[in-house]
């Protein structure tokens, strides 16, 4: 049995886009609200067998709403109740998962930020596939920037070869009973430090599969990130 479930991080209430009415997955992007524009990337793609949604609990009446408003294969779609921590939301989908008797070694999660909707097909396919391969995979674009480490918040500690260093983006990918396992292992300490789902892989030593991201593949988290979503929503229409 091969499951291939897209999840669709949603549970997070935006505090950096300040004071909006809603938390910013909600909020408007040409027309519709941004995590339908995500949603959409999932639903449209073959490859997944169930697209899970998870929301925080005062939203979750809103989030069906809106999905059986703008989306046509809304039958494809589930939506759960997130977690405290964004770790913690995977968790619960997996357990949603794990409770349908569909948890087994070869089962996938495509997990992705609800509020990054420019993903495209050729990154949603190269997560199924790698993680397949290799049993995880994260999306990330080189840095552009040289990236300068301050572990004091005053003066340099490391500047890390460039060639190196990437900017982490989402999908993330995984073979969902294995992350169960590492996560569960974790003490509630380490939890709270390892809030990259992939880092909890790539301290246990695991290989974790690099999927070329794109520069246009932003996560919207700040008021000036709708302005330039706005504008890549007018490439993305051009282009299609
Ligand atoms: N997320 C989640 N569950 C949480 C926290 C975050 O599903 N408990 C999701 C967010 O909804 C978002 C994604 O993880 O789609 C990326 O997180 P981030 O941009 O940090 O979102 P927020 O936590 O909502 O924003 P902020 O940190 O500004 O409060």
């Amino acid at each position: 049995m091969s499951n291939i479930y897209g999840v669709v991080l949603a549970g997070g209430i935006g505090s950096r886009m300040g004071n909006v009415e809603k938390p910013k997955q909600f909020l408007e992007l040409g027309g519709k609200p941004i995590i339908i524009h995500t949603i959409e990337k999932f639903v449209v793609h073959p490859g997944f067998d169930e697209v899970l949604v998870l929301s925080p609990k005062a939203w979750i009446s809103y989030t069906r709403d809106i999905i059986r408003k703008y989306i046509p294969m809304a039958d494809k779609v589930t939506v759960l109740l997130g977690g405290s921590t964004r770790n913690e939301t995977i968790m619960n989908a997996i357990r949603y998962i794990e409770e349908k008797g569909n948890l087994d070694d070869e089962t996938i999660i495509v997990t992705h930020d609800s509020v990054r909707p420019f993903v495209t097909h050729r990154i949603l396919e190269e997560n199924i596939r790698f993680a397949g391969e290799y049993g995880a995979c994260d999306t990330v674009i080189p840095a552009t920037d040289t990236i300068v480490e301050s572990t004091d918040n005053l003066k340099i500690t490391d500047i890390p070869n460039r060639r190196y260093m990437y900017q982490g983006q989402t999908p993330q990918s995984f073979r969902a009973k294995r992350l169960k396992m590492l996560y569960e292992a974790l003490s509630e300490e380490e939890k709270e430090i390892l809030t990259d789902a992939c880092k909890i892989m790539v301290l246990k030593g695991e290989h974790v599969h690099l999927v070329q991201g794109e520069n246009f593949n932003i996560k919207i988290t700040y008021p000036y990130d709708i302005t330039v979503a706005k504008a890549l929503l007018g490439m993305e229409d051009k282009t299609c």
